[in-house]
């Protein structure tokens, strides 16, 4: 039996596994501080010390109030920064116009701060022989900084650049982020881009993977987007988690040989049962496509593929995942013909549809009615609109008898109805002359009853004189001329 004193200890073991394992298990996905100083540790000025760093604790050191790149290189100087047995730096209330990060004083490094300072630019890159683990970047009114200045740190784990100005983000260190947990703060930056962002999070988040980076301070990161991302509507401000709705998107965009789509959250759209669905938009515009692009992430209602080379609309009627396109920008293709779209759910709900400068030669009436007539059971023709202009059609009779009429009837859904022209006639199918296009015809056939009538004329006046020559021979014996000229042929024998 255990004594109360041993049931205190096993109790106490037990708990005390319990607290270690918590603890470890939070010291994962805790992330590791950089060198960091309060105000009250910065050297003291005084006439006998004018040394603005000045060595805390083991192998840091701090520098502060620093007004000038000189000031700044003389405060490194007299705390020995460089020397390998520095190892963290903390530059805080500096004021400079920029901070050059390939300066060899960095190498030996493996944690360097600076915050609370006025430092609008970072200008040039880290080499790939620093040390740098943990860099502290925050509060600076940091404004520009190179792109490429993380790319070659080798192990980096710890990025800070909450607080400051930014409009985009630097792109991260490859073979840091795939070693290990990549922590990053970009929170309270006022101006940065939802596409910097966005591209940042396509690439490197995902929740599922242990590897992938870690954001800090979710709650307080924001991203502004141009007013052209519709998806966001009214709101200024756009909340990382719906950021990372879009990177999801993001995976599934179209992509193919030597082109890439891109993708975007269209709009919110609720169905009747309450439930809220994001759609999506594809933009594969000018990608040099020869065809629609082989597989739509769900949800997508809205595809732009104009300024390509596409040819057939297929996929439109056939591919599953275009069931929910309503608005399809075609435009400047080498699209020939619409039948395909005869039947297809598009046409039974679409909004837009542009088809200018294709190649489509016939139009066939019927398939767009169809839509039309759709629309007009709302009353309200407005809410469809088709583009066809600047495709040459073959003009006959029939289109300036149907599809003229059709254009000009239904000039509010095809908003350029003026501008669809003949290929065979110089002149535009609203303008075409009926009498014209159709009497060209006409004047054919007469033509050609001339040519019988004239037919029939020279038959009858053959046999005539044939019949004549026949009696005269009969009556005078002899052939009038011509048939006397003629060489005597075998059958001639006959008669003679
Ligand atoms: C960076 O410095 C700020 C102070 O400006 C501090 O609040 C923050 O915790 C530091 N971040 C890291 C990762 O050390
Ligand atoms: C580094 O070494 C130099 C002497 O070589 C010494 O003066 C300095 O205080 C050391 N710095 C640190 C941070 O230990
Ligand atoms: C920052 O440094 C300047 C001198 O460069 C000094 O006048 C100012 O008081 C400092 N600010 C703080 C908060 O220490
Ligand atoms: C932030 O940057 C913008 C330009 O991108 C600039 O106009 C603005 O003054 C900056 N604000 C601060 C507080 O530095
Ligand atoms: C397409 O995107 C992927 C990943 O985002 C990138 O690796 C590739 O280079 C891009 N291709 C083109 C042609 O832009
Ligand atoms: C489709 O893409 C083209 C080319 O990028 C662009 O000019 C056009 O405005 C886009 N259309 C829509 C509706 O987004
Ligand atoms: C499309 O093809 C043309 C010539 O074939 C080439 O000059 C152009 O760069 C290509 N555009 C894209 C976006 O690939």
């Amino acid at each position: 039996m255990l004594s109360r004193c041993d049931s205190t200890v096993l109790f106490t073991f037990i708990l005390s596994i319990i607290v270690f394992v918590i603890t470890s298990w939070g010291a994962d996905v805790d992330s590791p501080q950089c060198v960091f100083f309060s105000v009250e540790q910065c050297p003291n000025i005084t006439t006998t010390n004018v040394c603005r760093c000045h060595v805390v604790g083991v192998q840091s050191v701090i520098c502060c109030h620093i007004r000038s790149d000189f000031e700044l290189n003389e405060g490194l100087a007299c705390a020995a920064v460089g020397q390998p047995n520095v190892t963290a730096l903390h530059l805080r209330n500096v004021t400079l116009d920029k901070f050059d990060a390939n300066s060899d004083r960095w190498r030996h490094l493996v944690s360097l701060s600076v915050t609370d300072s006025h430092v609008p630019r970072l200008v040039n890159v880290f080499g790939s022989r620093f040390e740098l683990t943990c860099l502290n970047l925050s509060n600076n009114g940091l404004n520009e900084v190179d792109p490429r200045i993380l790319t070659l740190l080798p192990k980096l784990s710890r990025l800070d650049l909450s607080h400051n100005n930014l409009t985009s983000l630097p792109e991260l260190p490859e073979v840091s982020v795939h070693i290990s947990h990549f922590f990053i703060d970009i929170s309270d930056n006022p101006l940065l881009s939802c596409r910097s962002l966005s591209d940042m999070l396509s690439k490197y988040h995902d929740s599922k993977s242990e590897n992938s980076v870690h954001f800090l301070n979710q709650k307080s990161t924001f991203c502004v987007h141009p007013s052209s991302f519709h998806w966001f509507d009214s709101i200024e401000r756009v909340s990382f988690e719906k950021i990372t709705e879009k990177a999801k998107v993001d995976k599934v965009c179209p992509r193919g040989d030597g082109y890439n789509c891109s993708c975007d959250p269209y709009r919110l759209e609720g169905s009747a049962g309450g439930v809220y669905t994001i759609t999506i938009a594809v933009d594969c515009s000018s990608r040099n496509l020869t065809a629609l692009p082989k597989s739509l992430p769900p949800f997508t209602v809205h595809l732009n593929v104009s300024y390509n080379s596409i040819t057939q609309l297929d996929e439109i009627s056939i591919d599953e995942s275009y069931a929910d396109i309503r608005y399809l920008y075609a435009e400047y293709n080498q699209i020939k013909t619409l039948t395909v779209l005869e039947g297809s759910r598009f046409m039974d709900k679409f909004t837009h549809l542009g088809l200018k400068h294709n190649n489509i030669k016939t139009l066939p009436v019927y398939i767009l009615s169809h839509a039309v007539d759709r629309m007009s059971q709302y009353g309200d023709n407005s809410i469809i609109s088709i583009t066809l202009g600047k495709n040459r059609l073959h003009c006959d009779c029939t289109t300036s008898q149907v599809v003229k009429y059709w254009l000009i009837s239904n000039q509010k859904v095809v908003t350029d109805f003026d501008e669809v022209m003949c290929e065979n006639l110089d002149e535009k199918v609203i303008e075409l002359d009926q009498n014209k296009v159709c009497m060209v015809q006409k004047d054919w056939s007469y033509y050609i009853n001339y040519i019988i009538a004239l037919e029939i004329i020279l038959f009858i006046l053959l046999i005539s004189k044939v019949s004549y020559d026949y009696w005269v021979f009969k009556s005078a014996g002899y052939l009038p001329w011509p048939a006397s000229k003629m060489p005597k042929l075998p059958c001639d024998w006959v008669f003679e």
